[in-house]
Formats: C-alpha cells, structure tokens, sequence
C-alpha cells in the first residue's frame, strides 16, 4: 500500500503560507523553500510529497487522486464542483465574489445582463437565483475592462483590497459569497489514509 501523503498546493502566496501549516501539522519538506523552480518535493522520512500547481488545477489533481489533498479558494471549488471532500475552512486567502459595474450602473432597461467573467457557473447561478436573463462572456483575466470597453455591462470577480476595481473606476453592485481557503481531499484517499489526513486536519486547524 502507499503510504505517501500527495499535497497539491496553489503556487503563490498562499501555497507558501498553507504549506508552513501542513510543516507544522508534522509533514515537513524544508527543500520546499529553496529558492529554485522545481515543481515537485519530496520529504522521504514524512512520507510527504508535495507539488506546486495552478490555483485553478488543485481540484482537477485531487479529484483525479493525483494528489489525496490539497489547497483551493472556494471559489475554484464553486466553479468546478469537484467531487471531493471538503474538510477544513483555512481562514486565509480571504476575499469575495461580487458583481462589479461601471460607477453609477443601473439594470433599468437592460433585458439581457452582459457578465465578463472566468466563473461562469457561479455567475449563472447567482443570476438565476435573483431571476435575472444574462449573457455570459468568458474571459480568462484582466475581467475589469470588459466593462470599460463596452464588451459587457458587469463583471463576476473576486475582489480582496478593492484596488483592482477602484483604479479602474467600477465598484461593487452585489456580493455573491465570501471566499476562503480550503483543505480538499479525494474521496478514496480519505478512506484509505484517513490516519495521515486526520492528522492534517488536526494539525492545521487553527
Ligand atoms: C484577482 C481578481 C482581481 C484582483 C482583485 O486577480 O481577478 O483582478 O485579484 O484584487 P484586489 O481587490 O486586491 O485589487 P488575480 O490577481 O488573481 O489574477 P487574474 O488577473 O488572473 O484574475
């Protein structure tokens, strides 16, 4: 049997920030903070390997069982709807999912609402809650001048400081939920290595 723990992080800020809580939680990898460009760590004693990957991919590595657990925002887990188990709210990476328009946006007279977005399942199902026709453009980045462009009316996005939108003259109409980190597993791995991801749990609640 493999006893390994596979740990798909978010490369980013965040990743470094959870990975110190999983060091913690007793699966240290110090050559995780090295700085190099190596992907993947291994810390044989700890039975740990961990890997770097897009934020957006956590849930496709963990589903897969690629990886038994891992990091995404709650944003990527409403997006995608993996079938994993969701196991610990981290409390970081905290932000939101708004609604954001052009400073002085109205909906009056508009029949089918223009959305930019790059989490269109989220933006069809807080619309479809309010009861609204909307038309859904897919972007992958930069959302904040789709708007300013006239490519959309709003935007879906997340929102942390504000800055973002602010610098470009669009502010908040609707939060549609708050967003935080969160310890994701696969399924069968949390059968089969309840022991070490029980651990984990404990380890890095707060
Ligand atoms: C996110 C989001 C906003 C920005 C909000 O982008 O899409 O653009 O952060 O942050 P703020 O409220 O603190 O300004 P991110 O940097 O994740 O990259 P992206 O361009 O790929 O969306």
């Amino acid at each position: 049997m493999d006893h390994w723990i596979n740990v798909a992080l978010p490369k980013g800020r965040l990743g470094e920030s959870v990975y110190s809580r999983f060091a913690k939680a007793g699966f240290p990898c110090p050559e995780i903070l090295e700085p190099n460009r190596k992907l993947i760590f291994e810390n044989e004693e700890a039975h740990v390997r961990y890997f770097w990957v897009k934020p957006s991919d956590v849930t496709v590595y963990v589903e897969r069982g690629a990886a038994d657990v891992g990091v995404a925002g709650k944003d990527i887990i409403l997006e995608y709807d993996p079938d994993v188990y969701e196991l610990l709210d981290l409390q970081e990476g905290k932000c939101r999912m708004c609604v954001a328009a052009p400073e002085g946006f109205s909906y009056e007279g508009i029949r089918t609402v223009r959305v930019a977005t790059k989490f269109a399942r989220i933006a069809r199902n807080f619309y479809a809650s309010e009861g609204r026709d909307i038309d859904i453009i897919h972007l992958n980045g930069s959302i904040e001048i789709a708007p300013i462009l006239g490519l959309s009316d709003v935007i879906v996005d997340i929102v942390e400081t504000g800055t973002t939108l602010r610098e470009n003259h669009l502010s908040v109409i609707e939060e549609i939920v708050p967003i935080t980190a969160r310890l994701i597993a696969n399924k069968s791995s949390f059968m089969f290595k309840k022991e070490a991801i029980d651990r984990i749990v404990e380890g890095m609640r707060k």
